[in-house]
């Protein structure tokens, strides 16, 4: 088995995913470069560096998980580290429509379930069904590491704050998505800390990609920083947590 610790990014064939991608295998990981077009996986993977190998990898597809892990398995034995990051905003905004408006046709009142099914299909049932299938090669890894990549507005307690902008965008679909991430996050960490697996959130903040038009203002390498960061910790770092850059606690 090599030496070199291996990462797996889930979503990595574009937007924040790729960066995070970009930022291991310059910190000497081998990285599996996770896409659901394996094509597009093999055009970022060869952005991303010597040592990276595209993985068809679509987290709402159990075969192609079973397939993937059976891969990982079989050619390196081992994960070190698996960043959940692949993700959607939605499935049915309308070209155009700013997301005040699809808040707007979201809310608990009148959201279709449909809708809301398929992003928590993605967001959060994806996220543990990757996190199952992973789990025996992450406890092959010494140290292994779990970042979920949520966000600031799965926050209820920032929510619950009637002085916080951003509430009126409060719903279903993806904000709550990323509650329910939060809430995987504690149980993961809480069930892996007995064996030294760190399982922590973090938010990328408001990042240009195609996730929101490219309406972001932070850059992919400021987006992808504190997913990095936590993916590093050592032995006495914490798990548990969410933070965004630079290790600032948001509350959950
Ligand atoms: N951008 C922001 O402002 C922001 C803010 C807070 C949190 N985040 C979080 O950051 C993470 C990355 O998002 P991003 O902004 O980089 O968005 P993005 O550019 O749209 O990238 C999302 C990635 O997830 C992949 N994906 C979607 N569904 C998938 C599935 N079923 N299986 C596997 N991969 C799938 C996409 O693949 P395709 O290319 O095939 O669609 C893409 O590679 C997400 O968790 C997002 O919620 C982003």
């Amino acid at each position: 088995m090599q030496d070199k610790p291996i990462a797996l990014v889930t979503g990595a064939n574009q937007g924040i995913g790729l960066q995070i991608a970009k930022d291991l295998a310059a910190h000497g990981f081998t990285v599996l470069v996770g896409s659901r077009d394996f094509e597009r996986g093999q055009v970022a993977a060869t952005e991303v560096g010597a040592d990276a190998r595209a993985l068809q990898l679509d987290v709402t597809n159990p075969a192609s998980i079973a397939a993937a892990t059976e891969r990982i398995r079989a050619e390196l034995g081992r994960l070190d580290v698996l960043i959940n990051n692949a993700a959607i905003s939605n499935t049915n905004k309308r070209p155009g429509q700013s997301v005040e408006e699809y808040a707007k046709t979201t809310r608990p009142s009148n959201v279709s379930l449909d809708e809301m099914r398929a992003v928590w299909d993605t967001n959060v049932f994806g996220v543990l069904a990757v996190y199952q299938a992973m789990l025996p090669l992450l406890r092959q890894a010494p140290a292994a590491r779990i970042v979920n990549v949520s966000s600031g507005v799965g926050s209820l307690t920032t929510n619950s704050d009637p002085a916080f902008p951003y509430r009126a965008i409060f719903g279903p679909v993806y904000p709550a998505s990323k509650t329910a991430l939060n809430a995987l996050t504690l149980a993961m960490a809480l069930e892996l800390e007995p064996e030294g697996i760190k399982v922590n959130a973090v938010s990328p903040g408001f990042t240009k990609t195609n996730l929101n038009g490219y309406a972001g203002t932070e850059t992919v390498e400021e987006g992808a920083r504190e997913a990095v960061r936590v993916a590093l910790l050592g032995a006495d770092g914490p798990t548990g947590k969410f933070t965004r850059w630079e290790n600032q606690t948001i509350p959950w």
